[in-house]
């Protein structure tokens, strides 16, 4: 769910008027009662957090994932934040959204990075449009902390096999996708199981005198890896990842 910070809260009334705050439904109604509430109570900051995560190459993974990808990582902050632009505004808030480094290029898990590319983007825009009110935004860009919360639990080849139309699986093979799940699920596992620095660069981007616009919260190599993809041509880019394609044949 969305974090919501309000200097005065001393009643915890954030806390009883949302136990979770469903960023895909109910919206609305959510809207109506916050800004009722928080009207009068002052509010300081907005932080986008709710994420999910999935493993699948592009052609394997159904439409209905596609949009509820969409519709959670990215609409779902997009309607947070239009939610509470009004009270932001008002008191000169923060807005801190939750990236990730796999913004800038992707492990098997194309779905995801396009979600965060595109909340990305979102930033960018509203950063710069929202300095004229006294606004900052903020993105945090986390590397891998897969061991430190429950987004992305180990995959099952099994699962995902069966889950494969039959398209798909003329293609593929259960080697392949074993293959694809042991890859994948040893880069969940190599995850810092300690995610301290990203919730300090949550705080510092709400208080700070001076917040950044951008916090990458990652180790040497995942930050080598993003200046790589970010800077030179997208085949330097496309080397560097083909180290991860399978060596399994296909058909
Ligand atoms: N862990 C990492 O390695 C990593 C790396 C880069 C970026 N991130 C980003 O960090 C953020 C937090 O993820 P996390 O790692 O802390 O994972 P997490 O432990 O799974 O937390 C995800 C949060 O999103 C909430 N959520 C999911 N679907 C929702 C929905 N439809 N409506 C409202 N809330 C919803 C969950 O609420 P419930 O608990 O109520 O389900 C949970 O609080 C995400 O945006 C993620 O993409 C994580």
């Amino acid at each position: 769910m969305p974090v919501l910070i309000s200097r005065k809260d001393k009643n915890n009334a954030t806390e009883k008027l949302l136990s979770r705050l469903q960023i895909t439904h109910g919206c609305v109604f959510c809207k109506r009662c916050l800004l009722r509430c928080f009207s009068s109570l002052g509010f300081w900051g907005l932080v986008n957090n709710a994420g999910i995560s999935t493993f699948g190459e592009t052609g394997w993974l159904s439409m209905e994932k596609y949009e509820k990808f969409t519709d959670v990582n990215l609409l779902g902050s997009i309607r947070t934040t239009l939610a509470f632009l009004p009270l932001l505004r008002k008191y000169k808030g923060r807005i801190v959204f939750m990236s990730s480094i796999i913004a800038y290029f992707s492990l098997g898990n194309g779905i995801y990075s396009m979600t965060k590319a595109a909340i990305e983007k979102f930033c960018d825009a509203l950063r710069l449009e929202m300095k004229k009110f006294g606004v900052q935004v903020s993105i945090i860009q986390p590397g891998n902390y897969a061991r430190s919360t429950k987004i992305q639990p180990p995959v099952s080849a099994e699962e995902i096999w069966n889950e494969l139309s039959e398209e798909e699986k003329a293609v593929y093979n259960k080697e392949y996708v074993q293959e694809r799940a042991n890859f994948f699920n040893s880069i969940v596992s190599e995850g810092s199981p300690n995610g301290n620095e990203v919730v300090d660069a949550m705080v510092d981007a709400l208080v700070s005198p001076a917040p950044k616009a951008r916090y990458m919260v990652a180790r040497l190599k995942e930050k080598a890896l993003v200046l790589v993809c970010a800077l030179f041509p997208t085949a330097v880019m496309d080397f560097f990842l083909s180290y991860a394609l399978s060596k399994v044949k296909l058909k």
